[in-house]
């Protein structure tokens, strides 16, 4: 007979938490027993689950950077791990590679428990630490062949400078290369034992734009391969490209946590138009009884429901002849969800 398997859960929408338990492969009706907001749960079979994390805490000192989270990544998925500077991403995920030890908690990776057999699950993931840097006076080459010989199982070196689009660089300097390529190299490392799960601490933090989108590519094909991707970035466009699952991060606690979509239908306000240009928008429709807000360069913004509001805002501007310079309608994103719930910005200066 099937295992029953026990969740914790966080209502999304007062935050009580509950248990509830059902059988591997069950898609279950919730209700929160508190505010009786209705959700689904789906029980996924163990076999599907690469990660899972079950009340891990981590205390320096007195301070809690990781307070009793609780998460599943699931096989073949990108799972992003989004959060601001010190929400406590990076002792998470060295927690799950067993580079720092936990207060507190239980990791295992493919169902076995990581404390106690670490070795074994050594060879099936790979990982770029934050911040990674390689031995300045080895060429890319030598570079992975170095890392390779770590491994008891590990891809050929030829395929690895291919797959990862550094043939041309091979006999290179490491300390001559390119942020994005170290980074590149960087990834290649993380590959060279050809491993299942691959950690990747903020891989594109301090690249040029071109040099992410080429990171981001990488990733994408990695996931086309059928590895799974645990992604720690604050960046929310990389976790609105590339995540199939987030989980926000915020002073220890994981605050929301679903599909992009999920999030943004959750936590977003909705879509938001802006009319640009002439102050006199702003009197008009307040008079007209609209609920607006004065923005920038004399401008009015407008939470909308439904994209009809749109057309009967501009109908009566035009109607009473009154002008302005341009209107733009803005869709809900990540930062927004993340601003909703914390009231602070992800990263300062991105809205
Ligand atoms: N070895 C340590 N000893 C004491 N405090 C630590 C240690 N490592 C991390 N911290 C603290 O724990 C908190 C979480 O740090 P962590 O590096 O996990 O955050 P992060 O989300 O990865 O941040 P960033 O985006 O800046 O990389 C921070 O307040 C940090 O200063
Ligand atoms: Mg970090």
């Amino acid at each position: 007979m099937s295992e029953l398997i026990k969740k914790t859960i966080r209502c999304p929408n007062c935050k009580h938490v509950f248990t509830i338990t059902g059988l591997p492969g069950e898609i279950k009706k919730v209700v929160c027993p508190n505010c009786y907001t209705i959700g689904k749960i789906v029980f996924e079979k163990s076999k599907d689950i690469a990660i899972s994390v079950s009340h891990l805490t981590k205390i320096y000192g007195d301070l809690i950077a990781v307070d009793d989270i609780s998460f599943e990544v699931k096989r073949g998925e990108v799972f992003a791990f989004l959060g601001p500077n010190g929400a406590g991403k990076t002792t998470t995920v060295e927690m799950i590679e067993s580079i720092r030890k936990p207060t507190k908690g239980l990791i295992k990776i493919f169902g076995k428990d990581i404390s106690k057999s670490f070795s074994e699950i050594k060879e099936r993931i790979g990982v770029l630490p934050q911040e990674f840097k390689s031995f300045e006076r080895l060429t890319v080459r030598e570079t992975l062949e170095y890392f390779s010989s770590l491994f008891n199982k590990h891809i050929e070196i030829s395929k690895s400078l291919k797959e990862m689009n550094l043939e041309g660089e091979k006999d290179k300097l490491y300390k001559d290369l390119s942020g994005g390529l170290k980074q590149r190299v960087g990834v290649a490392i993380a590959l060279v034992n050809d491993p299942d799960i691959i950690f990747l601490d903020e891989p594109t933090t301090g690249l040029d734009p071109k040099a992410r989108r080429e990171v981001w590519d990488v990733i994408s094909n990695l996931k086309r391969q059928g590895k799974t991707i645990f992604l720690t970035t604050h960046y929310m466009e990389e976790a609105e490209y590339l995540a199939d699952h987030v989980a926000i991060i915020h002073k220890g606690k994981i605050i929301a946590e679903g599909t992009v979509d999920e999030l943004i239908q959750r936590y977003g306000k909705g879509n938001t138009l802006h009319i640009n240009g002439n102050p006199k928008v702003y009197e008009f429709l307040k008079e007209k009884g609209f609920n607006v807000e004065i923005s920038r360069n004399n401008g009015v913004t407008m939470h909308i429901l439904r994209y009809s509001d749109i057309l009967e805002v501009l109908s009566l501007l035009k109607d009473n002849n009154i002008e302005y310079d341009s209107i733009d309608i803005r869709c809900p994103n990540l930062e927004e969800v993340f601003l909703t719930l914390t009231g602070a910005k992800l990263l300062e200066g991105t809205i």
